[in-house]
């Protein structure tokens, strides 16, 4: 079995069906359902004995330890983090608790898991972090892209948070020899993203006939990644990634939100002249 947290959130979600579509190994899903999840998500494999889901808060140390005490998994992804940029800056505590505290919560009952495994299981076990490019800071498009040696330079306390939970994941490695794998992912789009981010906010406001708020001067650069995609990338850093490395995770698209909302709204209209 492998442990999913956040697993109802957007890139979780998109994961768990992945996963139930592709492997036969059983899969929890650990979810404080907090105003980003949605189970509905997942409504299509909830009564497979395969898939169960426990309602937790990934920062409830006790009751981690006794879930993985219970089903002694081989992995554990995390995924559960507060993930909105506008949301961290109005209200950084929740960014703070969950993306820190909740990592460091984890990765302390998962050492506690780790250390009363026997010596082949601990070979195979892995703490998986599901990071964000936003830890290397902005770009400009005369910029390279950020690889796995870019300085952190992160500008919002979500970004900071993110990076503070990857300093943890590291540490926890180095110190204590926790088998962590950290993955850095760009932008990701896609089906099951809570309105509140970029590309579903602008085509919700699109079809209720109100404004495109873009932040700035919409020249903010980002690079997208299909989630699906994304997912991929993270199914194969568990089978073959490296313990205590790093891997940036990108899709070769750098565009600017200008570009992203026009785009959309492009394919949005020619969308509704069909419907027509
Ligand atoms: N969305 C992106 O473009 C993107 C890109 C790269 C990396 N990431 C990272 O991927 C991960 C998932 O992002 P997302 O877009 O799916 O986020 P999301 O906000 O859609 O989902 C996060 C999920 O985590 C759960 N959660 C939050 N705090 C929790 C806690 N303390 N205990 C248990 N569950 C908790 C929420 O209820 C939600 O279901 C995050 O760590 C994020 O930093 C996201």
């Amino acid at each position: 079995m492998i442990f999913v947290t956040g697993g109802a959130g957007f890139i979780g979600s998109n994961f768990i069906l992945k996963w139930m579509n592709s492997s036969n190994e059983d899969i929890l899903n650990i979810d404080n359902l907090s105003y980003a999840a949605n189970l509905k998500n997942l409504d299509s494999i909830s009564s497979d004995s395969r898939y169960k889901f426990v309602e937790a808060n990934i920062q409830d140390q006790n009751t981690i330890e006794a879930l993985l005490e219970e089903h002694k998994p081989r992995a554990i992804l995390n995924f559960a983090a507060e993930s909105h940029v506008d949301k961290s800056i109005e209200g950084p505590d929740a960014f703070i608790n969950a993306n820190i505290l909740g990592t460091f919560s984890l990765l302390s009952a998962s050492l506690n898991f780790y250390k009363t495994l026997e010596e082949e299981k601990r070979d195979k076990f892995r703490f998986i972090h599901i990071s964000t490019d936003e830890v290397f800071g902005s770009l400009s498009m005369s910029d390279p892209s950020s690889d796995e040696e870019s300085p952190y330079k992160p500008n919002s306390p979500y970004s900071a948070s993110k990076a503070a939970s990857d300093h943890l994941v590291r540490a926890w490695f180095h110190t204590y020899g926790l088998p962590t794998i950290t993955s850095n992912c760009t932008n990701n789009y896609g089906p099951m993203q809570f309105t509140e981010k970029l590309i579903p906010l602008m085509i919700t406001n699109a079809i209720n006939g109100k404004n495109l708020p873009i932040y700035g001067d919409g020249k903010n650069i980002r690079d997208w990644l299909y989630v699906e995609d994304h997912c991929s990338a993270i199914i194969k850093i568990l089978e073959k990634g490296r313990v205590g490395e790093t891997y940036n995770i990108g899709g070769n698209s750098e565009k600017n939100n200008n570009e992203i909302v026009s785009g959309n709204m492009q394919d949005f209209r020619s969308y509704v002249s069909k419907k027509r």
